[in-house]
């Protein structure tokens, strides 16, 4: 062959690859894209449901594909705060790097539709309760009308459970009542009788606060966001509901420019088998924080150490409008890192729980850090305050919390054997009772609120700044 020959072969042969390469690539919404968007994006981006549009059908994800794009490049949809590959989680759907180089490149080709054959059916999603009949459903007295403008409400509304005795749930199931509107939904047990006051003191049903139930006492049952699935917890576990608790339901509820109403339900089954292990969920806070105007790193760093050996099920980290992000991490007595959960770029409007697909067990002594950032600076788009302000702990808009909850069960537990243990809180308690003893001032044994304002401001004045780096 002389050389002129075989380069003529070369560029035939190049010539004829080319187009059969690019043909096998091009990806379509019948065949790659749909089964993404079922998948992952239709549990929130359907009609009547919180995502603001649907992406069921061709025509309306090509009209949005560009944006679609740029939405699962920046990893802003699904949402989803926590770092990957640090621990797996249930119900992750995060979408893989293969995914999004899918999407991208379906959008950059001017999204085609692709042969209709290939389509698979929409995603069918159950009209009722996921897990069945709930044993019990409640609800607020009366339905909640949201106006139409203005900024997001979080509403609070007192549910009385009239529970004769302790009861414990293996799962509590929410059933917004209108999707469009109801963003996510924590549920309190209350006790202390004070959510009532709240409620009863506004004409309308429920309360206003702001990232929590504002009653100090009231402690978190379980959390609900589009897209969680509900789960009963493993057999022989319990979420207690103390007799005669109150239920403080709160709706963090978007606008949407028209009047909306909405009756948000919730369902509880009850175990039905004897309770071996209560699930506790244990509030690790650093209440002393002190972040002044401008600064855009304020970092606060707060250990914990576990008192008994525990299992731990699940982590929420809260935070409010300026928290950047948290990392929470356990150092076992042996020195073993366990990672817990990172959200490198924390949302507000995004909070979940995150529950272990494997629990984490934890013998006494492990130490638990929370590590938090904020950014208190004007170039911080999500600061509520015009110009910036001093930020403290408070339930505010424009306050701030640090708190990472951990769900766990007490490994000497057994109550079927009558062996009860006492909560991560026990020792804390103690010491928390020490510290506040000079606070007590008409020595009652009890802080009322003026008490209670003095101690929570000595607090931030010994801790707030030390804790900045
Ligand atoms: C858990 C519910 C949920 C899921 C799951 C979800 N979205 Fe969204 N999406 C929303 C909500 C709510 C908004 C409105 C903005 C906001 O609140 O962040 C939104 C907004 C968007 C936007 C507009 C963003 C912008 O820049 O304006 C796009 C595009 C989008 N979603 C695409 C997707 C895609 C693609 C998926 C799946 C890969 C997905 N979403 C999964 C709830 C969801």
């Amino acid at each position: 062959m002389n050389r002129s020959v075989f380069l003529l072969a070369a560029l035939v042969s190049l010539a004829s690859l080319a187009p059969a390469a690019q043909a096998k690539a091009a990806p379509t919404f019948t065949k790659d894209i749909a089964p993404i968007l079922f998948a992952h994006c239709a549990a929130c981006h359907r009609p009547g449901e919180v995502g603001p549009f649907s992406l069921l059908t061709y025509e309306e994800a090509r009209k949005r594909a560009k944006t679609v794009g740029a939405a699962v490049e920046k990893r802003l949809m699904p949402p989803w705060k926590a770092a990957p590959d640090l621990v797996a989680y249930h119900d992750n759907p995060r979408l893989s790097d293969g995914q999004i180089a899918l999407i991208k490149e379906w959008a950059a080709n001017g999204a085609p539709e692709g042969n209709r054959a290939d389509l698979l059916p929409a995603p069918k999603f159950t009209a009722g309760w996921t897990l069945g009949e709930p044993d019990l459903v409640l609800q607020a007295d009366r339905e909640f009308t949201l106006e139409a403008e203005g900024r997001d409400v979080y509403q609070c509304f007192v549910i009385p459970t009239k529970f004769a005795e302790d009861r414990f749930i293996s799962v509590m199931e929410v059933r917004p009542g209108n999707r469009r509107v109801v963003h996510h939904v924590v549920a309190f047990t209350d006790t202390t009788g004070k959510g009532r006051e709240r409620d009863e003191a506004t004409p309308e049903t429920g309360y206003r606060t702001f990232g929590g139930p504002g009653v100090p006492g009231a402690q978190w049952l379980e959390g609900w966001a589009p897209g969680k699935n509900p789960r009963h917890l493993p057999a022989g576990h319990g979420l207690l509901v103390p007799k005669g608790a109150d239920i403080i339901l709160q709706v963090h509820y978007n606008k949407t420019g028209k009047v909306e109403t909405d009756h948000t339900k919730i369902g509880f089954h009850f175990c039905k088998q004897p309770v071996d292990k209560r699930v506790r969920v244990h509030t690790h806070a650093f209440p002393g924080l002190n972040i002044q105007p401008g600064d855009a790193n304020y970092a606060v760093t707060n250990s914990y150490t576990v008192p008994a050996n525990v299992t731990v099920l699940a982590v929420w980290p809260h935070m409010h409008l300026i928290g950047r992000a948290m990392t929470v991490e356990a150092t076992l007595p042996n020195g073993n890192k366990q990672p817990m959960v990172t959200v490198p770029d924390w949302d507000f409007n995004w909070q979940f729980g995150y529950h272990f697909k494997e629990p984490l067990k934890f013998p006494g002594g492990t130490k638990i850090q929370l590590t938090a950032h904020y950014d208190n600076s004007e170039n911080n788009p999500a600061n509520p305050s015009r110009p910036p302000k001093a930020v403290r702990w408070g339930e505010q808009t424009t306050d701030e919390m640090c708190i990472a909850f951990y769900a766990y069960t007490v490994d000497t537990e057994h109550l079927t054997q009558g062996i009860a243990a006492g909560g991560m809180n026990r020792g804390r308690d103690r010491e928390a009772i020490q510290a506040l003893k000079p606070f007590d001032k008409d020595g009652d044994g009890k802080l009322n609120d003026a008490e209670r304002a003095e101690a929570v401001k000595a607090f931030q004045e010994r801790f707030g700044s030390k804790q900045k780096k």
